[in-house]
């Protein structure tokens, strides 16, 4: 500013201060403001909130209704009913094997959007089991680490052998598309823990574990038929096979764990 710009802008401001003297007193609601330096953080919902906010939204016919829900005035001008901090401040860092969803159950702003997402966590040699999410299309990118992303296509007429699968070594931010339905799975062939971020075009996709949902269905017979009655399934096994399958979304796979020099429990 040369000096008799800044002369000028001394004088301009002397002359709103004296005009005007409250102008320059910080408003009580300077939070509300929408510098960026003064944006509010992110609060967690309790569940009794989730829960309230759920039932509200459910209730707003239209978008703009529900934008009243989510945003009342005398808020702040606050964004946090829209938000989602997945892993909190000062908690423990997510174990491997975590995968935290954002989807209408943790954030029911996302009610009325076709909207979800999730970060996970899979360490060293963990396989996020196959697995298919029935209500929405995924794509998953991976932020550190290493995963193989693999899918099975759909099956078109009788099956002859393998259904056909794509699947991607996905590294430095790379990301592929798990199609709506489709069973699928990641693996992290490292050492070293993977971090994805994932999309879905749903607010509420779902997830189906294939192994688990397969083998609950009753009575035995409808599975050792499925199978082509094999000789060596009977039911001692296939009870055997029900309490070995685990319920978590993520497993360690036992020859990667060797080669990492892994302990299996
Ligand atoms: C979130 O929504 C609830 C329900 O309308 C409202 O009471 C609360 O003030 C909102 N929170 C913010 C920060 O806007
Ligand atoms: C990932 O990025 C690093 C650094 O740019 C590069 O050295 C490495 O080759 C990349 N890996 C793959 C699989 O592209
Ligand atoms: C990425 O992974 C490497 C290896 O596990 C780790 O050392 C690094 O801290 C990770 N980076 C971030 C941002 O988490």
């Amino acid at each position: 500013m040369n000096s008799l710009l800044s002369s000028a802008f001394v004088a301009f401001l002397a002359a709103t201060s004296m005009a005007s003297p409250v102008a320059v007193v910080p408003r009580a609601d300077a939070a509300s403001s929408t510098s960026a330096a003064s944006a509010p953080t992110f609060k967690p919902l309790s569940p009794a909130e989730i829960k309230a906010l759920q039932t509200e939204l459910l209730l707003a016919p239209s978008y703009k209704d529900k934008e009243q829900v989510l945003f009342p005035p005398n808020n702040g001008g606050s964004a946090n009913n829209v938000s989602f901090q997945f892993v909190p401040n000062n908690g423990p860092r997510p174990q491997d094997g975590s995968i935290i969803v954002g989807s209408v159950d943790s954030i029911p702003g996302l009610i009325g959007t076709n909207v979800a997402a999730a970060i996970g966590f899979i360490g060293p040699c963990g396989l996020n089991v196959p697995h298919l999410h029935p209500r929405g299309n995924e794509f998953l990118t991976v932020v550190n680490g290493t995963l193989i992303g693999a899918f099975l296509l759909e099956e078109d007429g009788a099956f002859v052998g393998d259904i056909p699968q794509v699947s991607m070594t996905l590294t430095n931010f790379t990301g592929m598309l798990f199609p709506q339905g489709h069973i699928h799975w990641q693996f992290n062939p490292t050492c070293e823990e993977a971090v994805f971020s994932a999309a879905f075009d749903s607010s509420d996709e779902g997830r189906f574990q294939i192994a688990q949902t397969f083998f609950s269905s009753m009575p035995d017979n409808v599975l050792t038929t499925s199978l082509g009655n094999p000789t060596f399934l009977g039911p001692s096994q296939i009870d055997q096979l029900r309490g070995i399958i685990p319920s978590q979304f993520v497993v360690l796979v036992d020859s990667c764990a060797q080669a990492c020099g892994i302990k299996t429990a």
